[in-house]
């Protein structure tokens, strides 16, 4: 199977999904990534591990012309299987149709809670803190056309301790993410290959 990564941020589940990978617990290639910050730490762990990557932006084309680029790179590197990993823009309707059940998302709370548009990033941990709940966590999900939205497939839940700030659950989520996102990856690569020598 052939995974391309999308990423716009720091880039540490890329890193631990690109990890997994060295170490033979993910078999697929990691083909590309795609990002539209050419200067994330995502792009830069790229260029340093020689990772293909593709700087698609809206800087750089209107929107069709995004949909066009991104469609194209994704035939040329012949690409099965598309995992999010703190990507901030919303896929092309097109792309998410064609990839139907073959996009994944991670999001750092238990959705359907603290999820949607302007959920991401520190704005999801402050939200979880004020609701007073005592457990976070995260959601790995197929990708739908709307936000945060798609079938759930997996979710570990994380205490919520009383001195938790925003940037320590954060932390401590992120920690959990660098396990299981590698770990779900692994699952569904092994579907994705019965299902293709079926
Ligand atoms: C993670 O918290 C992930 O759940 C969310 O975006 C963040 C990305 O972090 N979708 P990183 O760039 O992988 O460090």
């Amino acid at each position: 199977m052939n995974i391309c990564i999308f990423a716009s941020g720091n880039g540490s589940n890329f890193k631990s999904i690109y990890r997994a990978h060295r170490k033979g617990k993910i078999k697929s290639n990691i083909k590309l990534l795609i990002t539209n910050n050419s200067s994330c730490g995502a792009a830069l762990f790229a260029k340093k591990y020689k990772i293909p990557c593709e700087h698609i932006s809206s800087e750089k084309y209107d929107d069709n012309e995004l949909e066009i680029k991104m469609t194209s790179v994704l035939i040329k590197h012949k690409i099965d299987f598309i995992v999010l990993a703190g990507y901030m823009k919303k896929l092309p309707d097109s792309i998410v149709n064609k990839y139907q059940d073959r996009i994944i998302n991670i999001h750092p709370a238990l959705l359907p809670s603290f999820g949607g548009k302007g959920m991401y990033g520190l704005n999801v941990h402050k939200a979880v803190l004020e609701s007073g709940v005592r457990y976070s966590g995260l959601t790995i999900h197929y990708v739908d056309n709307e936000y945060d939205n798609g079938r759930i497939i997996f979710q570990k839940s994380v205490k919520i301790d009383d001195e938790d700030t925003p940037e320590t659950l954060q932390e401590k989520i992120l920690k959990q993410e660098h396990i299981y996102y590698p770990k779900i990856i692994a699952e569904l690569e092994k579907n994705y290959e019965k299902k293709s020598t079926n």
